[in-house]
């Protein structure tokens, strides 16, 4: 499935060949299974013509929360309800595995997490979630500052230059920036290792890079043709795939065995007794190996390192992308965060307690992530016949659904659902303070904090899954408060030292999408030194 945005026009002969051969598929396919569910009507073309996600909204105004959508040889069940995303993801989380997403990063990823068959993932989760405990989350916000502190000098020097030239503004391509910001703090946060991206390049730098192309090329194909026999020696890109996957591996390889060098025996409750603030490597391989190394062959740890660093990278360099593109068109929001930073941070750093502090910039945060949730879509395939209950709206009665169905949950859609949020394409971190009941849906409870007390950010507990940014259920993402934090402190300290601009209009940035929604050729913006001085 490509799903790229593009402003070219298809061919009319070729778009009606395109719906013609939609239309039939999907007459072919709606007499199946999955009965009455009502079949998304949408030509083939559309799949063409902007991201994926975008049509699956559209649909899902048309359709309602559950609808059967058909191309190519396969047919998807697209939900987009909360009752029915947290039966799916929650109490029937074993009734389901990843599908067609764990054969694209099977071979990137192996046992990791995400794609692990589940007698794999109970156990590595039990060993991998604790490993972000509370003071651990306390350390990283030390590598979180350094980390953008050194992207911020980055700016300074590249303003100081321009001065030098007489300008006061340089241009900067920020999506590509915050990559590299990403990259640095994954690498330090999961296993002490410092890319050092924001300020040089290296093979490894470049082979990570390369294997999130080719993930990304994956998730957009429809063939998988890497599992044909020999394609990974015969096709450039696939030879090429798996040099950059050696480099890393051979990278990830030695910093395992170094941590197993020097391993102590110790338990859960030593480790957290540790002066966590105070330690040289406080990363999640330290923790992993000096809680279970010996138990855990190193393929299987490799797998999972690999796994935490595609997926808590370009996810966060997507949140603070999407953040900047948001603000930059709201100067008065700009003005509000900016105003917020002033007077908890002055011309400090953030650290744990000021985090709790900024609550503006967090709801930026989380707001930034209702819009541009990534990925916009989750996947699921039925491991046995499953009955999906009723939805809030239509769909009274629910389906059943058997063994094999793929689903897509659209959490675009959950998020920017008319029915849940008010004006909800635009852009109100404000929403999230206002705790009050939803008017006019029924069944809706709303948002309720008391459901998750002491929640720093508002999560899918509070809001009974309509707002799910890092999933839910079992397989919720284990580095949630890891990224929020992370993004709220890079936020914070780029919005302390300048303010930010659109080089070109809004309509100018073009989405693209794959495994997380990204701009097509890079956030060009316009970056000063704060004004008042800062
Ligand atoms: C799972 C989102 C950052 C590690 C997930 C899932 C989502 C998600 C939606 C659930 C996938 C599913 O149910 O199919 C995000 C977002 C991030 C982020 C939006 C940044 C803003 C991170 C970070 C890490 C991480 C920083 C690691 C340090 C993982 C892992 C899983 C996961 C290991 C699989 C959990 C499991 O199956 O048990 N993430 N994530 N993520 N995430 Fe994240």
């Amino acid at each position: 499935i490509r799903c790229q945005s593009t402003s070219t026009k298809e061919p009319k002969a070729k778009r009606n060949l395109l719906d013609n051969l939609s239309n039939l598929l999907t007459n072919v396919l709606s007499g199946g299974s999955l009965g009455s569910m009502p079949v998304a009507e949408g030509a083939v073309s559309d799949l063409f013509g902007r991201p994926l996600f975008f049509s699956l909204y559209d649909w899902f105004l048309e359709h309602g929360s559950v609808y059967k959508l058909a191309f190519g040889p396969k047919a998807f069940v697209v939900v987009s309800d909360p009752i029915v995303v947290k039966h799916i993801l929650r109490e029937n989380a074993f009734s389901f595995d990843k599908g067609v997403l764990a054969d694209i990063l099977e071979p990137i990823m192996g046992k990791g997490l995400i794609p692990a068959d589940l007698d794999t993932w109970k156990q590595r989760r039990r060993v991998i979630a604790p490993g972000f405990h509370a003071l651990y989350l306390e350390a990283m916000v030390k590598v979180f500052t350094d980390c953008s502190g050194r992207t911020a000098e980055k700016f300074e020097k590249l303003l100081d230059g321009e001065r030098s030239r007489g300008g006061d503004a340089i241009e900067l391509d920020l999506e590509a920036e915050f990559s590299s910001l990403a990259l640095d703090i994954i690498g330090l946060g999961v296993f002490n290792y410092d890319f050092g991206s924001v300020t040089k390049e290296s093979p490894v730098i470049q082979a990570v890079y390369g294997t999130l192309f080719e993930a990304e090329h994956r998730s957009t194909f429809y063939i998988p043709y890497w599992k044909i026999p020999l394609a990974r020696w015969v096709v450039p890109r696939q030879r090429k795939f798996h040099y950059d996957l050696k480099i890393i591996n051979d990278c990830l390889d030695g910093l395992i065995r170094n941590a197993k060098d020097s391993r102590q025996e110790a338990d859960v409750e030593k480790l957290q007794q540790r002066d966590y603030l105070n330690i040289k490597d406080a990363s999640v391989l330290r923790f992993l190996v000096d809680m279970r190394g010996a138990d855990v062959d190193d393929r299987q740890l490799r797998d999972d390192l690999m796994t935490m660093l595609i997926a808590g990278h370009e996810t966060t360099a997507a949140v603070l992308t999407w953040a900047v593109f948001l603000l930059a068109q709201n100067p008065s929001k700009i003005r509000k965060a900016q105003a917020e930073v002033d007077s908890v941070l002055g011309q400090e750093r953030p650290t744990f307690e000021s985090i709790k502090k900024l609550e503006y910039i967090r709801l930026i945060v989380v707001e930034s992530l209702r819009l541009y949730p990534q990925p916009p879509l989750l996947i699921r395939r039925a491991l046995e016949e499953v009955v999906l209950p009723g939805g809030y709206k239509g769909d009274k009665d629910g389906y059943t659904i058997p063994a094999g169905t793929d689903i897509f949950i659209s959490v675009y859609n959950l998020h920017r659902s008319p029915y849940f949020w008010d004006q909800p394409h635009d852009f109100v971190p404000e929403r999230f303070q206002v705790q009050k009941e939803s008017e006019g849906i029924e069944g809706w409870a709303g948002f309720d904090p008391s459901r998750s007390p002491g929640a720093l950010y508002p999560n899918e507990i509070i809001s009974d899954f309509a707002f799910l940014p890092f999933g839910g259920g079992p397989r919720k993402c284990v580095g949630d408060q890891f990224a929020l934090m992370e993004s709220t402190v890079a936020l914070a300290m780029l919005l302390q030292k300048f303010d930010v601009e659109l080089r070109g209009s809004p309509e100018s940035v073009e989405l693209v999408t794959g495994a997380t929604i990204h701009t097509k050729n890079g956030l060009w913006c316009k970056l000063k030194r704060r004004s008042n001085g800062h």
